[in-house]
C-alpha cells in the first residue's frame, strides 16, 4: 500500500492532471496498490475523474469528523466520505494531533465512526525529535496506541511517522525503522485486542531515493508519501521502483 497524501496543497486542476498522469504510468495492478488522498474539498471530482479514466486507485481522506448529538457546522461525517465513495482515512496524523488539538478520547471516537461505517483506517502515531532525544519513543508510542483500546477494529492500517522525520529530509537509519516497526507490531499483539499481525507503514520524507530500501525491510508493509507525492512523475516513479524491487509482504 502507497499513500499519497496531499495534506492542504492543490487545486482542481492539479487533482485531475495528477489522475490523468497516473493513469497513464501505472498500470491497473500498481494503481491498486495506491491511496490517493487529496483535501476533503477535491475529493468530489477525485472520485468522479477516477470512474471516468476507469481507474483502479482507492480514494481516501485526510480526516473525518466523529459522530456527535450536536450540530457541528463545518463537520464532515463517515457517512459523507462513504457517499463519496472514500474507502479509507487517515486518523492521528501528527499535524492534526498538533493544530487541531486531537487527543486519544477525540482519536477513538473518530476511529470508531471511521470503523462502523466500514472504512478502512490508516492510524498514524510518532515521536517528536525530543521524545527520540529523551529516550522516550517506546512510551510515546504506546501511549498513542492507547487510543485504540477497547476497539475492535478489522481493517486497521498503522503508520509510524517519526514526527522529526516529516517534511524534513530526515530519514532514520533503517535499524531504526525496523526496531520500531516490529515494536508496534508487538505491541499491537499483546493489547488482547489486536492479536494477529498488522500491517504497519512507514512515512516521513519518504522520496524517490529512499522509498525502495525502506521499503525493503521485512517489517514495512507500505508507504505514507506527503511532499513526493504532489508531482505524479515523482509518485508514479517511487510506485513502479518499488514494484520492481518489492514483492509486498502479505498481511
Ligand atoms: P512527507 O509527509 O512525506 O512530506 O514527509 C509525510 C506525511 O506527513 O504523511
Amino acid at each position: 500500500m502507497i499513500i499519497a497524501n496531499w495534506k492542504m496543497n492543490g487545486n482542481r486542476a492539479q487533482v485531475i492532471e495528477w489522475l490523468d498522469c497516473l493513469q497513464k504510468y501505472l498500470t491497473l495492478s500498481e494503481q491498486s496498490e495506491c491511496i490517493f488522498c487529496p483535501p476533503l474539498i477535491y475529493m468530489d471530482i477525485a472520485q468522479e475523474q477516477i470512474s471516468l479514466n476507469k481507474m483502479k486507485i482507492t480514494l481516501g481522506s485526510q480526516n473525518l469528523d466523529y459522530d456527535s448529538k450536536h450540530p457541528k457546522t463545518g463537520g464532515i461525517d463517515a457517512s459523507m466520505l462513504n457517499d463519496l465513495g472514500c474507502k479509507s482515512v487517515i486518523i492521528g496524523h501528527s499535524e492534526r494531533r498538533l493544530y487541531f488539538s486531537e487527543n486519544n478520547s477525540i482519536l477513538s471516537k473518530k476511529l470508531v465512526s471511521a470503523s462502523k461505517n466500514n472504512i478502512d483506517i490508516v492510524f498514524c502515531i510518532g515521536e517528536t525529535e525530543a521524545e527520540k532525544d529523551k529516550g522516550l519513543c517506546h512510551e510515546v508510542l504506546r501511549e498513542q496506541l492507547k487510543a485504540l483500546s477497547g476497539l475492535q477494529i478489522k481493517k486497521l492500517f498503522i503508520a509510524y511517522e517519526p514526527v522529526w522525520a516529516i517534511g524534513t529530509g530526515k530519514i532514520p537509519s533503517m535499524k531504526y525503522i525496523e526496531e520500531i516497526h516490529h515494536f508496534i507490531k508487538d505491541e499491537l499483539k499483546c493489547s488482547h485486542y489486536y492479536n494477529s499481525d498488522r500491517p504497519v507503514l512507514y512515512g516521513g520524507s519518504v522520496n524517490f531515493d529512499n522509498a525502495s530500501e525502506i521499503s525493503n525491510l521485512d517489517s514495512v508493509n507500505g508507504l505514507l508519501v506527503g511532499g513526493a507525492s504532489l508531482n505524479p512523475r515523482n509518485f508514479s516513479d517511487i510506485v513502479k521502483k518499488i514494484g520492481q524491487n518489492n514483492i509486498w509482504k502479505i498481511y
